[in-house]
């Protein structure tokens, strides 16, 4: 078992990860939560391991309560916030009660986003099911739903109390899912740790077919990553921007293709787009961009707008960057590779170059 701390003052929390889906009742018995927990899921994951994590709640003395959303992200919703207070009012719920977040992004950030705002905030764990959910959205306490008219628009930075990660649960996970967190796992060696971009690169098999000491190696290392990013800067007032790295052009896709692609494969693109430019802009040279590229693709992962199943036109995504430039009140940051761990937020990129790079 490996513990990896979030340092934020009182706010800070411990992440564990190992198989510790079965010990999670115990684990939770220091935090001094009331009796009553709600376990929010979906019916996806509550039929695969729902019964072990109940069963080790119960023994731990916990009053569990399972509130089961549909499984998608159309659902990461106020409607569905909403439903979730309603069950934790119908069932008496008061401000010690804990919700925990079983489940894949979506889930997490749905849980966290009522955990934020039920009774002006309750303790709240996640138990990421999905690698995306592990590496990233579980860790750094951004929750929120979507608006029909963007994603992610409502939302609160809301820290949980604690996050469990059990890697066995990644066996039934999807490959296409994998590959998703995959692609943020990639970021976190451009945007910080040579030594892991490497290590990538040399256990790619070993990762892929979920050996546990890569497996484990790879979540825990990008943890501490993220944890020391966000312990620097919680609420993305500076460095935390860098956690951006390919999501500039990656949310353009997304856009163009009405979010039917998933997040990592936008974000690989992404990623491979915005090396280019820092070549062109004279950041670094070319052997960063083509080892970012090489590594992606040694992933599976896309790496080109043609490897797309419709390549968007460049002045679709053009606009959206252009919409995305009015909501930062002025000039995109971009997130742009000086080398292999080490990136720069800039507003120096020039307009032109990006978009002979993605016509
Ligand atoms: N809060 C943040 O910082 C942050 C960061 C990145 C992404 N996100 C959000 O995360 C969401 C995407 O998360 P995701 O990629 O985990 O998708 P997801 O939650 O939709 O899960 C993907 C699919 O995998 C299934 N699944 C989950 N765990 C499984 C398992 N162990 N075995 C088999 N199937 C399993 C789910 O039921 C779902 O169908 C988006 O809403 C995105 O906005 C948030």
């Amino acid at each position: 078992m490996h513990i990896v701390k979030v340092s934020l003052g009182d706010r800070s929390y411990d992440i564990e990860i190992g198989s510790v889906l079965g010990e999670a009742g115990a684990r939770l018995r220091n935090l001094e939560l009331g009796k009553k927990i709600a376990l929010v899921t979906n019916p996806t994951i509550k039929k695969l391991y729902g019964q072990m994590l109940v069963d080790s709640l119960k023994e731990a003395g916990f009053a569990v309560m399972s509130i089961d959303i549909p499984d998608g992200e159309q659902y990461k919703n106020l409607d569905w916030a909403n439903a979730i207070y309603t069950a934790l009012l119908i069932n008496g719920f008061d401000r010690k009660s804990a919700l925990i977040a079983f489940g894949g992004g979506v889930i997490g950030d749905l849980t966290g986003f009522a955990a934020a705002t039920f009774m002006r905030g309750v303790p709240f764990i996640q138990v990421p099911t999905t690698l995306l959910a592990m590496v990233d959205s579980s860790v750094g306490g951004k929750t929120g739903v979507n608006h029909p008219m963007g994603k992610n628009m409502i939302g609160s930075f809301y820290q949980p109390k604690k996050v469990l990660m059990d890697q066995n649960m990644l066996k039934s996970l999807p490959k296409e899912e994998l590959l998703s967190g995959m692609a943020e796992v990639i970021k976190y060696g451009v945007i910080w740790d040579r030594s892991l971009f490497e290590y990538l690169g040399n256990n790619r098999d070993r990762i892929l077919s979920l050996d546990p000491d890569a497996v484990t190696h790879v979540i825990r290392r990008s943890c501490e990553i993220k944890a020391d990013i966000v312990s620097k800067d919680e609420r993305e007032g500076g460095l935390r921007a860098i956690l951006n790295y390919g999501h500039t052009i990656g949310h353009a896709i997304e856009t163009a293709e009405n979010y039917t692609i998933r997040h990592g494969y936008a974000v690989a693109i992404g990623m491979v787009y915005a090396a280019h430019l820092a070549r062109n802009t004279g950041l670094c040279d070319a052997s960063v961009p083509d080892r970012v590229e090489s590594l992606i693709a040694a992933y599976g992962l896309p790496t080109n707008l043609a490897d797309l199943s419709r390549k968007p036109a460049a002045a679709e995504l053009m606009s959206t960057i252009q919409i995305d430039k009015k909501a930062e009140g002025g000039k995109v940051k971009f997130i742009l590779p000086k080398n292999i761990g080490e990136v720069v937020i800039t507003k120096e990129w020039d307009e032109q170059q990006l978009q002979e790079l993605i016509v």
